[in-house]
Order: structure tokens, then sequence, then C-alpha cells
């Protein structure tokens, strides 16, 4: 049976592409039905008769897309509170990868730990996500470094679907850090993990796009297109981890392969940013990891915007070098830190978020063909979402239409 709702009395910020101010409709109507996004547009100018729908007064709130966090390390074990001391103390990210801990600690804890523990300890960071407004969240393996390890993280990402309204976007990172196994042999962990142990998730259906991390204390850019290559051939799209610390011409890499996004990019050149837009590969930009790591570096956002580079945020969520679950915190610190406007945070956690997981269209714009995926704000304006800091202003998600 059809299922259809007329949403009334709110504020609606589209946030459509090419629309300038958010895309606001003031005195605005949604209608949705089965799910999808029927009509959108002044209350006045409803096409049906009302009188036969069921109708819900949002009592004069905005309604913003559901956001979306398109890159998380939202699954592993343990935490690494004892690395924040040390980088308090004057040790760098580098340093402490260096010498064992980094991401190859965490790689410990998450192998320790139990399906059922790294799930539970997953859904209270994704809680934390979804009292935020979030509907769709990427999540990345990359804590596992065997095949099955980086298997069952993937399984746990899936789980997680199952226990909340949510969308997961699972995505293949086992090319994150040399594990001790294969310490000064990254080429043989390629050959022998990253791409076999793919092929093995990506036939059990468990990898929606693959990552690596391209950078001196990771992998080189020669390694990484041996895994694009090996992403391309199952056809599965691709995104990467580029320019954090150092400019190893990663986005380059990445515009070559049509990569989805390349995300980080405060080492990106200026320069280098013209070949990069003509790909039209996103830019992932994550302050929470600017902020923790204490960077001083800012990507290029200036070239970015001239080019019409489509700019995302996300929170990075990972207990190293962002140990942040809330999508509008990283949204304050993309305004703050590298001075985006609350509109450009905004389309960074809808629309072109959206675009950096594929799913342009469907989720992060409230447009007819749409998915009813929305969030309704105790806010006057939009640009509230990137100002308070601390709470959540949301006062209720719908997800397929129903309140979730
Ligand atoms: O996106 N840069 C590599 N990966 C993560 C950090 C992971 C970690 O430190 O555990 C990042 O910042
Ligand atoms: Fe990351």
């Amino acid at each position: 049976m059809t299922q259809q709702t007329l949403f009334t009395d709110c504020t609606v910020a589209t946030l459509k592409s090419g629309q300038p101010n958010y895309g606001l409709i003031e005195d605005a109507a949604i209608l949705q039905r089965d799910g999808l996004i029927e009509w959108i547009g002044r209350s006045g100018a409803v096409p049906l008769k009302q009188s036969e729908m069921d109708k819900q007064s949002l009592q004069g709130r905005l309604v913003t897309p559901a956001l979306i966090d398109c890159h998380t390390h939202l699954v592993f074990g343990g935490n690494r509170s004892k690395e924040f001391e040390q980088r308090l103390k004057g040790a760098s990210y580098e340093e402490i990868a260096k010498i064992g801990g980094g991401i190859n600690s965490t790689v410990e804890a998450t192998r320790a730990a139990s399906f059922d523990a790294l799930v539970s300890a997953s859904l209270r960071r994704l809680d934390d996500l979804i009292s935020d407004g979030v509907a769709v969240v990427e999540v990345k393996s990359g804590y596992g470094l065997t095949i099955d390890d980086e298997i069952r993280m993937l399984q746990v990402a899936r789980k997680l679907e199952e226990l909340r309204p949510v969308k997961i976007v699972t995505t293949w990172l086992a090319a994150h850090a040399v594990p001790p196994a294969f310490k000064g042999r990254a080429d043989t962990y390629i050959d022998q993990i990253v791409i076999p142990g793919l092929v093995r998730a990506a036939n059990k259906g468990l990898v929606d796009a693959v990552d690596g991390f391209c950078e001196t204390i990771a992998f080189t850019s020669g390694q990484i297109e041996r895994v694009f290559q090996a992403a391309g051939s199952l056809g599965l799209p691709v995104k990467l981890h580029a320019e954090q610390l150092s400019d190893q011409k990663g986005a380059l890499l990445a515009a070559r392969y049509s990569a989805l996004s390349a995300d980080h990019l405060e080492y990106l050149s200026a320069t280098d940013v013209e070949a990069f837009a003509a790909a039209g590969t996103v830019a992932v930009l994550l302050p929470g990891a600017f902020y923790t790591l204490k960077e001083t570096k800012l990507p290029p956002i200036a070239a970015l915007r001239h080019h019409d580079v489509d700019i995302a945020i996300a929170t990075d969520c990972n207990p190293g070098s962002s140990p942040i679950s809330s999508i509008l915190t990283a949204m304050n610190m993309a305004c703050t830190e590298f001075a985006l406007t609350p509109e450009e945070a905004l389309a960074g956690t809808t629309r072109c978020a959206a675009k950096a997981l594929g799913l342009s269209g469907e989720y992060g714009e409230i447009t007819i063909g749409a998915r009813a995926e929305l969030a309704v704000w105790d806010v006057e304006h939009p640009s509230e979402l990137s100002y308070w800091l601390g709470g959540s202003p949301l006062h209720k998600r719908l997800s397929h239409g129903i309140a979730a």
C-alpha cells in the first residue's frame, strides 16, 4: 500500500545544486511517497488535494537533507589516549607511528576485540552521528591488516546497518599501514594481502569502494596505483588519503583514476588543483584531523573554489588523528579553521558528501526523486548548524519518510 505524507509548516534548505542561499524555501511543504520525495515547494502550491493526505506539521522548523559522514574509521578496538598525551608533550604523529604506535597499535586492539565488542563500540559512535542528523556513514577497514581481520571489520560495518536506520557505505582500506609482519616489505603486503583480500571481500559483497593511505609512513603512489588497478578490474570506485602530511602527488593519482574523492589535502599544491578539478573528484576536507594534529598548513581552499571543485566535510572519526564522532563539530571546525562558509560546510555534509560516495541525486539534496532522508532542526537558520558547538539542535530525523 502506498505510504504518503505531506510535511507542512517548515522552512526547507534543499541544498540543490546551483541554487543560491542553501536553496532555501520559506513556508514550504514536502510530499513524500514510499520513502521518496514526490514534490517540494511553497505550501500554497501543493499539487494534490490536501484533504486526502496524511499531513504532519513541522511547526515552523528547518528541514535539511539528512547529513552524510563520507569519511570515517568508525570500527576499531581500544583507543589511543596515551598517544594524545605523548603528542601534547611534543611527539609528532609520524614519530609515534614509526616506533610502532599509531595505526598499528589500533590494529592490535582491533584484532583482539570480539565481533560483538567491535559492534558495540562502533554503535556508540554511530549513535553520536545519528543524534547529529546523520543518515549515511562511510566506514573503512584498515585496522585488521590480515585478509580475515579486514573482512571482519567490514562485516561489523554491515551489521551496524541492521541495527540502526542508516545506510552504511563500506570501503576497503587494507593499504592503510604496513603491518609489523611485513615490515620493510610493503610491496609483498600489497601482493599477498591487500589485493587478494580485496578480491575475496568484493566477492562477498562487502566492498563499495577502495581507499589507500599515500604517505611516507604508509604507501607510495606506485603501490597505491596497483591497488587502484585491482579495484578497476573489479569495477569498484576508488578514493585516497592524499597529501595529509606531505605532498606525494596522491591527489593527481586519484584524479587519473577518476576517484570519487581525495581526502585530507592539506599539502595539495595549489598548482595541482586544475588537473585535479578536471576529474570531477570531490575534495574531502577533514578538519578534525587538522585540529587534533595541530596542523598549520591549510588545504588550498581558494584554488579549490576557483576551479569549482566540490568540497565535502567529514569527521574522519578514528582513534588516532580524529577522535571525533560529531559531524556538526566537524562543520564548525571547517568554518573556523578553513574559513569555509556555513553554506559550504552544509553542502559539504549533504550534496557534496553524497557525490563523494557516488550517491548523487539519491541522498544529500531535497529534490524530486531523492530519498526522503531528512533532518528536522530546532534552529531558525541553516548557518546555526555550523555555529553551535557541543549539543545537537536536531529535533528528529525522517528516514524513508517516517520518524526514525
Ligand atoms: O584519516 N591518515 C590515515 N588514516 C587516518 C588515521 C588513522 C589513525 O591514526 O588511526 C586518518 O587520519
Ligand atoms: Fe582517514
